[in-house]
């Protein structure tokens, strides 16, 4: 079956008690056992739900796995695969990251003994090189936050699978969403998702999924899942599969109003640079038609005049919503220097080439003839930064 088709049957059958066609919301924390010991396939929330079961079998779907396992939040998804590694390990992570992930490891995977080296992942050369005897597992952000830059994922697969020890390949696919991207047909061995964002896109839900096809990483997933307890609630998790029955007709209308918005941009010459993987002057554009299936909805722009212009055109827009996440119906724009990124060191933000003037746009699903006429009015206001 085609994506669009799996959005919105897989795991969704009606209820075999009710016929209920949507999934029913299964908001309970435990079961009753037909006699000690013999439960009828739940018995307690943290260890398992119909709602949270329903939502993985979907998501397992669209990511062309064999499992899925859901989580609090992304950042919970991200912890549940640090749990696979040992003091000691070797970690080799994308520069360019979620500021989130970046905290992460530089202040909690380090602390337990495990080393992590950034590299630009752009350039698979670069992984090689860092690659060590004790190099356990690499971390790919592609397209990274918030540059978008792009990493070969099948580049990287191969790669590691040269290794004597071949380091486990896990990709965080946020920015993509499954529409977008396939990094397990790839070679990777992990796809993880922040399911606040496109995958259940209303911006009303926490939440973080990995999905793989290796048996044995699904039940080590799955065990820091029921020993540590990031479950999400049966309701967030209705909720994100409620999401998940329009994503690939919102993803195909995120792009297309993404595109717009990155065209108008690019026009105008109040901007510096403009980073987006549908336009033809993407630096990575024949990796983007290799590798990606769709473009998604984040644009990424340098902004002529640094913070002051950055403040004065958000000022001036309307329609796109000062604020942090993305993937939601709502325009978003954020100035990573001060907000999702805020959290890293001058030095670390200028070694991301994370820039004063930079703004990421989360092009939403208002009209695109709107967004753009609220691009150009806003940009036509910073004539002092030209
Ligand atoms: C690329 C990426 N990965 C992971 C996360 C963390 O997800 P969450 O906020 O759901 O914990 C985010 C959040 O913004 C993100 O953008």
């Amino acid at each position: 079956m085609r994506f669009q088709t799996r959005a919105v049957r897989a795991g969704q059958k009606p209820d075999p008690q009710t016929g209920a066609v949507v999934p029913p919301l299964y908001q309970n924390v435990t079961f009753e056992m037909d006699a000690p010991g013999a439960a009828r396939g739940y018995d307690y929330l943290r260890t398992g739900n119909p709602t949270r079961s329903a939502l993985e079998e979907a998501l397992a779907s669209l990511e062309g796995a064999r499992h899925a396992v859901c989580f609090s939040s992304g950042m919970a998804a991200v912890a549940a695969v640090a749990s696979l590694l040992s003091p000691g390990d070797h970690v080799i992570s994308s520069l360019h990251i979620y500021a989130g992930t970046h905290r992460f490891f530089t202040k909690m995977l380090q602390k337990t003994g495990i080393e992590v080296t950034f590299v630009e992942t752009e350039k698979p050369e670069n992984v090689r090189q860092a690659l060590g005897e004790d190099t356990r597992l690499i971390w790919i952000e592609t397209p990274s936050n918030p540059l978008g830059t792009l990493t070969d994922i099948a580049a990287v697969a191969g790669i590691a699978r040269e290794a004597d020890t071949p380091p486990l390949v896990v990709v965080d696919s946020t920015m993509a969403s499954p529409f977008c991207q396939q990094p397990l047909a790839l070679g990777a061995d992990i796809v993880l998702h922040s399911t606040t964002k496109y995958i259940s896109g209303h911006l009303d839900v926490l939440g973080g999924a990995l999905a793989t096809n290796d048996d044995d990483l699904h039940q080590a997933l799955y065990d820091f899942q029921n020993a540590c307890g990031p479950t999400p609630s049966p309701f967030d998790n209705w909720l994100t599969l409620r999401g998940i029955r329009t994503l690939g007709i919102r993803m195909k209308a995120h792009q297309e109003n993404a595109l717009a918005v990155a065209r108008a941009l690019e026009d105008h010459p109040s901007v510096a640079m403009v980073s987006y993987p549908g336009l033809e002057s993407f630096p990575q554009r024949e990796l983007a038609l290799r590798q990606m299936t769709g473009f998604s909805g984040m644009v990424c722009a340098e902004l002529k005049g640094g913070l002051p212009a950055v403040q004065a055109f958000t000022s001036r827009l309307e329609l796109f919503t000062l604020a942090e996440s993305l993937g939601g119906a709502q325009s978003l724009i954020s100035h990573s220097a001060t907000m999702t990124h805020a959290s890293l060191s001058p030095e670390d933000r200028a070694a991301q080439g994370i820039t004063e003037g930079l703004v990421r746009f989360s092009v939403g699903l208002e009209d695109p003839e709107d967004l753009v006429e609220d691009i150009r009015q806003a940009l036509d206001g910073l004539q002092p930064y030209r």
